[in-house]
């Protein structure tokens, strides 16, 4: 078993290597290097994240899996090619932009194939393997693992690119979830390497709302979190290349927000700030949601302090604090009676 997993790992690490030749070398390679270097990824990037390309032939890598004697059976179990039901075998990725994935060791495992136009999937990633558990694997974790113990902080974003582009802005301590399905595995893990961390998903609804999900979840793994905020419809990649290294550093990655914060913000996405109805409904949500929450009193204080300078005109501050009080009251009674759900201000309601 353990000989078949080195096997079928010795596959991926060919495989990469031959995709990323042809990327480099070949004719067929042309369209997809014109297409990753319009988007701003240089030769060095290409190279230190041994990016790829699979050609739109039915069988480039089974013709060298033959040549090279692997076993096509195991390449298969591996999920590198896949067997015809008329015999014989053809690839799995034609025609994409190949980012090889690496364990924790730093082996590849697995591998993300991207369109270079718009179909669909935009990305084919690897299924689940005897190697490759996406709930359990954090691209990039290898290489980022020095910087991450140097700095005690991990940043996190959904996608490769966002990670390749943060590192071509010095950003070194990135991983990637690929996708928005944080895990509790995947927060154990950080939490392993890192005390804290910055989480940096797309701005657009999809990535804000995931991260404001996960929260919960990076909370209970014992991580200190901030949360890196972008613009609407920008994520790290895009804002990369739209403003530059230095401002994406500088703003977004030092300008992190606590998770409070993020949560105030967030919920405002809910409401009609120009109604005064629904500002109404947005304080008390606010300090049901948020600030009851907070268990440093000096914490509330503040995050109140805030909210009843800029709603003064709904409800003064020491109102609010008597809410908060009481809210605060309320779930501790709940608590006492049994009631062991979760505190109704962690839960997720989006
Ligand atoms: N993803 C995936 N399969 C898809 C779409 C997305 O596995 N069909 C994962 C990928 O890991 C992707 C991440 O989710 O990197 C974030 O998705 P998205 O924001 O849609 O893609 P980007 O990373 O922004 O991709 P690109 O910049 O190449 O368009
Ligand atoms: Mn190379
Ligand atoms: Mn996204
Ligand atoms: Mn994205
Ligand atoms: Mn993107």
């Amino acid at each position: 078993r353990q000989q078949e997993k080195e096997q079928i790992v010795g596959g991926h690490e060919f495989a990469a290597k031959l995709y990323h030749y042809i990327l480099n070398n070949s004719a067929e390679g042309k369209p997809a290097l014109d297409y990753l270097r319009s988007r701003g990824f240089t030769d060095s990037l290409i190279e230190t994240f041994q990016i790829g390309f699979a050609p739109p032939h039915w069988d480039t890598l089974v013709q060298y899996f033959v040549k090279r004697e692997f076993s096509l059976p195991l390449m298969e179990k591996g999920a590198l090619i896949a067997a015809k039901s008329s015999g014989g075998y053809v690839d799995k990725f034609r025609n994409r932009i190949m980012f090889p994935i690496r364990d924790a060791r730093g082996s590849v495992i697995a591998f993300a194939g991207r369109t270079l136009g718009n179909e669909q999937p935009k990305y084919l990633n690897s299924p689940e393997t005897a190697l490759f558990r996406k709930s359990r694997v954090l691209y990039n974790m290898h290489a980022a693992r020095a910087e991450v113990k140097r700095t005690n902080q991990i940043v996190v974003f959904e996608g490769y690119a966002d990670v390749i582009k943060a590192w071509s802005a010095g950003v070194h301590n990135s991983v990637a979830t690929m996708g928005t399905a944080l895990t509790e595995e995947h927060a154990l893990l950080m939490r392993r390497s890192a005390e804290r961390i910055v989480l940096c998903y797309d701005g657009d609804d999809a990535g804000q709302s995931a991260a404001y999900k996960n929260l919960g979840l990076l909370e209970k793994a014992g991580l200190d979190i901030k949360i890196a905020m972008l613009p609407n419809k920008l994520d790290a990649d895009d804002y990369v290349e739209t403003f530059g290294a230095d401002r994406f550093r500088k703003e977004i990655i030092e300008g992190a927000v606590p998770t409070e914060k993020f949560r105030l913000l967030h919920l405002r996405r809910n409401f009609n700030m120009q109604d005064n109805e629904a500002k109404l409904r947005y304080v008390r949500t606010a300090i049901r949601e948020v600030i009851a929450g907070i268990e440093s009193p000096t914490g509330r204080e503040h995050y109140l302090k805030e909210l009843s300078s800029e709603f003064s005109a709904i409800s003064s501050f020491e109102t609010m604090k008597q809410e908060t009080n009481e809210i605060r009251e309320q779930e501790q009674k709940k608590r006492r009676n049994g009631d062991n759900n979760e505190f109704s201000w962690n839960t997720v309601r989006n």
